[in-house]
């Protein structure tokens, strides 16, 4: 696996690459990887000649009272299991060669951006959709694979693109859990043994709100205010929120329509780790 710090160098590959007639995917990563992101890979290589990740710790998407110093990173180890994983090559560039002296333009996205954990992280989906657009530009994918456990993100990276008009198709692939439920994350490691049992409320209230959609509920606020319930029986859960919205546009929906995705999703601190959980509606 060919492991690039700089734009030119994964630019001259990519070029080289496309010259050949492959297909290029990109699986854009924060690293310290786990079965969520490789299955992102695996999925990636399976549909495509060729894939680039890239492990980057964006600093713009995380606020000033976040983990960014604390984020966990293990680049060597990322590297084992991207390799093993199918990808052809991985681009770990510095912040430096990210964000230059003088870096002035950023990705707005409106309306998508603005319930949910754009809420409580105000800055957060402009530092993405800015980094996500420029290794977009980079690499140039015809294919780009995220994940479904960040189904917001997933939605605003679907509208940046489709807005722009980025030539690029974006694949959304399911959560992958640990054998009790709790959905894989690189936070998971701030967990600490008993946070990490608090930490199965996230995936119970995901089942039971599962649940009382297959069992014919239509009344999001009713789904919405069970689930809460239950996360608030966990003295060390505290919810930051739990809605339902609509997949395409985020806004809070009261009902759930035939023929249109709902997404109930939910963020709770678990002790000082904020997690997040979701699950979307036939
Ligand atoms: P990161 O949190 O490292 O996640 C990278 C990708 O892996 C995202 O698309 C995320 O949805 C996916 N992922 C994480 N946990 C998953 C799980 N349990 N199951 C399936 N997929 C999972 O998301 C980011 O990084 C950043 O915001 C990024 C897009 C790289 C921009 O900096």
């Amino acid at each position: 696996m060919k492991v690039f710090h700089t734009v030119e160098e994964v630019r001259k590959y990519v070029n080289q690459k496309r010259k050949n007639d492959k297909t290029i995917a990109l699986v854009p990563t924060m690293g310290y990887l786990h079965e969520g992101h490789e299955s992102l890979v695996k999925r990636a290589a399976k549909e495509n000649d060729i894939v680039v990740a890239s492990v980057f710790v964006n600093p713009i998407q995380f606020g000033p009272n976040e983990d960014f110093e604390s984020y966990p990173r293990d680049f060597e180890r990322d590297c084992k299991v991207l390799e093993k994983a199918g990808a052809a090559a991985v681009f770990n560039p510095t912040a430096e060669e990210m964000y230059g002296e003088n870096f002035t333009t950023y990705v707005n996205t409106t309306g998508v951006t603005e319930n949910l954990c754009g809420k409580s992280r105000p800055v957060h989906f402009k530092g993405v959709c800015t980094v996500v657009l420029k290794l977009f530009n980079i690499v140039t994918p015809d294919r780009a694979y995220f994940g479904q456990k960040d189904a917001q993100q997933l939605s605003v990276i679907r509208r940046m693109v489709r807005d722009l008009n980025v030539p690029v198709e974006i694949v959304g692939c399911p959560i992958i859990r640990e054998k009790d439920g709790l959905a894989k994350s690189s936070r998971n490691t701030y967990l600490s043994e008993e946070e990490r049992k608090a930490a199965l409320v996230l995936s119970q209230a995901v089942k039971l709100g599962q649940e009382m959609v297959a069992d014919g509920e239509k009344d999001t606020m009713k789904i919405v205010s069970k689930m809460k319930e239950l996360i608030e029986k966990e003295p060390l859960a505290k919810i930051d929120y739990v809605e339902a919205v609509d997949l395409d546009d985020v806004e809070n929906v009261l009902s759930i329509s035939d023929g249109k995705k709902a997404l109930f999703a939910e963020a709770v601190y678990i002790g000082k780790t904020r997690l997040i959980d979701n699950f979307i509606t036939e």
